[in-house]
């Protein structure tokens, strides 16, 4: 029999017919306790108590890095074998939307502890309406991460949108020749995300990879560009969500769903959460949800989240270890205050008592989360910010989250 201070030794258990019994209790006991954790996640309040573990400025504006003016717009993934990338615009010469621009990238295999100098793997020479990003998608079947940029997205000086699509087969470090896959979709404008594209977990359309963004007047709101051949072949979905009037020049408080960050529920469904770009309803965010895996986003499932206060940004949403997070600038107005949310709800509530990442200036953010065996893995995750002192365009930097408070 097993006493308080002897040493843990299997097999002893195994010794007795009472032995054997009173090990498969105990084993029993074991698994259906790992069962719980694993199948509800972090599912008690009193468990989740994020706190930022680490934090560190990834890029900084001001011709200082590679003699770029202005980072802005970062992205951030994980892939299949546990590293993280994170991208950004590295806007050349000024930090407006239009100009030339290179696609930066830091790599970190530590868990965000260390990151690879910068290297930039798209340069769009001297375009007057340059490349702007866009969303990553990382293929965890086959192990190839995506990321798609849109090109002439403002038709500044140009008549034609692309879309552009780069792949890589060996966790980020080479990357593909850009693919125009509006060669394939059609020439409409695209602006994917600015966040992540999602590959469906499970039913309906397991395996599908779903791109959402938002397009321009003659085809406003937001669609998503699907694949269900890990990426050899897009469409988009069969019905987007138009703004309204559809066509039409908007005016304030019109219906102008925009920028868009989609993430996947257990029960198979996708929600869309989206800047509210002319302020329809309310200083908040717009969610869509779709249950046939992005074909549809039916203007019947749009609502408005008003916990979610927001200045009409690109916001961060994940869905980590059983809950949904949300970051994003939390004020009706400015871009200040990054904030992070959690909800037990599937995303319907979010706990009352938020954390403020940064009170100052802060812009667009995006998150994700190492999915690896390490525990410290199920209680991680990672939020990238546009954060200054004045301008939320001076720098971004990329916090770790403790999820249960522990460092
Ligand atoms: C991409 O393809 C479209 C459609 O063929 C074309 O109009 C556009 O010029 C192409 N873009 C680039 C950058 O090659
Ligand atoms: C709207 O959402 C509900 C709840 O998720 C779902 O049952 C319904 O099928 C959705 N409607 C459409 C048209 O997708
Ligand atoms: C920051 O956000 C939190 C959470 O919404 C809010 O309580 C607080 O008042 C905000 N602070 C500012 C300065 O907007
Ligand atoms: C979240 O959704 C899953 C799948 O539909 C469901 O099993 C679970 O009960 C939901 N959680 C809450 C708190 O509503």
């Amino acid at each position: 029999m097993r006493t308080r201070g002897e040493p843990w030794r299997g097999p002893h258990l195994w010794k007795s017919p009472g032995g054997a019994w009173r090990g498969l209790c105990l084993w029993t006991l074991l698994l259906l306790a790992l069962g719980c954790w694993q199948a509800r996640g972090m599912a008690t309040p009193d468990q989740v108590k994020p706190i930022i573990a680490m934090e560190q400025l990834l890029w900084v504006s001001g011709s200082v890095i590679g003699e770029v003016n202005t980072y802005r717009i970062p992205l951030i993934t994980a892939t299949p074998r546990g590293t993280l990338l994170a991208f950004a615009e590295a806007r050349k010469h000024s930090a407006s939307d239009i100009g030339a621009k290179f696609i930066a990238l830091r790599r970190s295999q530590d868990k965000g502890a260390t990151w690879s100098p910068t290297s930039f793997i798209v340069d769009d020479g001297s375009l007057v309406d340059g490349l702007n990003l866009g969303a990553v998608v990382v293929d965890s079947e086959k192990d190839i991460v995506f990321l798609v940029y849109s090109l002439c997205a403002h038709y500044k000086q140009c008549s034609t949108a692309s879309t552009m699509i780069i792949r890589s087969r060996d966790d980020g470090l080479t990357w593909s020749v850009p693919r125009n896959l509006s060669e394939e979709v059609g020439t409409t404008m695209f602006a994917p995300g600015p966040g992540y594209g999602i590959q469906k977990r499970y039913e309906p359309k397991k395996g599908r990879l779903i791109v959402c963004g938002h397009g321009t007047i003659s085809r406003d709101g937001i669609l998503c560009l699907l694949s269900d051949d890990h990426g050899s072949n897009w469409r988009y979905g069969r019905q987007p969500l138009h703004g309204i009037p559809y066509g039409g020049v908007k005016l304030p408080s019109d219906f102008n769903p925009d920028e868009c960050q989609p993430y996947e529920l257990p029960d198979g469904s996708v929600v869309i959460n989206a800047r509210n770009q002319n302020f329809y309803h309310c200083s908040c965010r717009i969610v869509v949800r779709s249950s046939d895996a992005c074909d549809t986003l039916p203007l019947e499932n749009v609502t408005f989240d008003e916990t979610l206060v927001d200045p009409a940004v690109a916001a961060g949403a994940l869905v980590k270890s059983g809950l949904v997070f949300f970051s994003n600038p939390a004020h009706e107005k400015q871009r200040v205050n990054m904030t992070l949310r959690w909800s037990f709800t599937n995303g319907s509530s979010w706990w009352k008592e938020p954390l403020q990442i940064w009170g100052g200036a802060s812009g667009y953010s995006s998150m994700t989360a190492l999915d690896g065996p390490a525990p410290e893995d199920s209680h991680s995750l990672f939020v990238i910010y546009e954060k200054g002192r004045v301008f939320s365009t001076e720098s971004i930097s990329v916090a770790k989250i403790s999820i249960n408070g522990q460092l």
